[in-house]
């Protein structure tokens, strides 16, 4: 019964207007950071497995090899050394770490700046003109889609399976539905989640995002942070933040440098870094570091050139005033160096 529901709503879904693909989104919204959510609350997404042999599960398929392997559009729509999942880890699973499961059910959402709806499938754009350095794929392409669908798979299998309906096939969506989000009217939950999870209220799922770190005792110090990076995170990043290649494949991603996240990028605010640092990094978390050293690790690494600011038309200074009020160092002094005055 749920099946037929959620396949009806999908029909009516088309009546959405969105973003020309050519305007470029005009800010990279942060994201409200959450506070550390416990595990048991975390969505689990269903064993690959069970992806279906149908035309909507090879569009799943095909999202997760882009999500994983963004390098394979090389050229087309990246224009760096990133992968999806060098930053949402887990093959965008991975809760607390911006998981896919938490984003889909987060739009369309509303920018209070411009009241435009931010539909799923432009949030995704937005990553891929300042994360990955490119031209986002439009809408209605192949990727875009499958990207929707991978990561609408994701969170409707773990939603699901929370409320014990494991039995539940996770019904195949239009590709429209896919790129509009979850957090809609016309996206229909069965009737168990709907008091839960009302539409417009669907952008909190405990893990979503990063979970917000306390202000540092002392204010980042990129001195110290140097250090940090040169014990601690070198030996997979690089001692010029340049990662590390095997016979061209980045199998270690830039942390900063022409083949890294550009200026506009969520991960160049000491903030947003300092979080997503203090929850993934050192890989593999052989080691603890204190929230200070991530602080201090996150400026350090914030505080070197990079691609410039796709939204830039010239002047710095404008540039930063529109744009870089937050915490950053773009636009402002260090070493002697304005930085985004010798971007790539
Ligand atoms: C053992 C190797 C290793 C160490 C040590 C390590 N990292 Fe990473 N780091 C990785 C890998 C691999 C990824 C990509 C993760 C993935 O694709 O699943 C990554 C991703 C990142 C990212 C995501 C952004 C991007 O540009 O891809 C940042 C930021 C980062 N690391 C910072 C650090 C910092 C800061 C340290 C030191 C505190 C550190 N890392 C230590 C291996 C490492
Ligand atoms: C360099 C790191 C990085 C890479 C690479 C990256 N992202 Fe992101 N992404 C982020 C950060 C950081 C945010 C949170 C936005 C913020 O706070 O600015 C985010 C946010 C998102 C969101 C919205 C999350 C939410 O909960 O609202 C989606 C969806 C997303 N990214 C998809 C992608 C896709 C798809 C790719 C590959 C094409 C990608 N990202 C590549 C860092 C990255």
């Amino acid at each position: 019964m749920n099946k037929t529901i959620i396949t009806l709503a999908a029909a009516t879904l088309f009546s959405h207007s969105v973003l020309a693909t050519t305007e470029l989104p005009d800010k990279q919204a942060e994201l409200p950071a959450h506070p550390k959510t416990e595990k048991s609350d975390h969505l689990v997404p269903r064993d690959f497995s069970t992806i279906p042999n149908t035309p909507f599960g090879d569009k799943v398929k095909q999202g997760y090899s882009l999500f994983v392997n963004t390098q394979t559009l090389q050229g087309k729509y990246v224009n760096n050394q990133q992968n999806c999942v060098n930053c949402h880890m887990q093959a965008g699973m991975k809760a607390d770490s911006a998981p896919l499961w938490g984003a889909f059910m987060a739009y369309p959402a509303y920018r209070s700046k411009n009241d435009k709806v931010n539909t799923y499938a432009e949030r995704i754009q937005g990553c891929f003109t300042y994360s990955m350095n490119g031209t986002p794929p439009p809408q209605d392409s192949p990727e875009l889609v499958a990207l929707s669908a991978y990561s609408y798979w994701l969170a409707m299998g773990g939603l699901l399976d929370k409320y014990n309906m494991q039995n539940t096939p996770i019904p195949e969506l239009s590709d429209a539905a896919v790129q509009l989000g979850g957090n809609d009217e016309s996206f229909i939950l069965p009737i168990e989640m709907m008091k839960d999870l009302p539409a417009g209220k669907r952008g909190s799922l405990a893990g979503r995002s990063f979970p917000k770190l306390d202000k540092p005792e002392q204010a980042p110090s990129i001195e110290r942070g140097e250090i940090v990076y040169n014990t601690t995170c070198a030996s997979c990043h690089g001692a010029n933040g340049e990662g590390i290649r095997d016979h061209g494949v980045q199998s270690f991603p830039p942390l900063w440098g022409k083949d890294s996240f550009n200026w506009g990028a969520g991960m160049h605010r000491v903030n947003t870094a300092a979080f997503f640092i203090y929850e993934n990094m050192p890989l593999g978390k052989s080691i603890q570091i204190t929230k200070q050293e991530a602080w201090d690790v996150a400026a350090f690494m914030n505080s070197h050139e990079r691609p410039q600011d796709p939204r830039f038309k010239g002047d710095l200074k404008a540039n930063q005033e529109k744009y870089h009020n937050h915490q950053g160092y773009y636009g402002k002094t260090v070493n002697g160096k304005v930085l985004g005055e010798h971007s790539y």
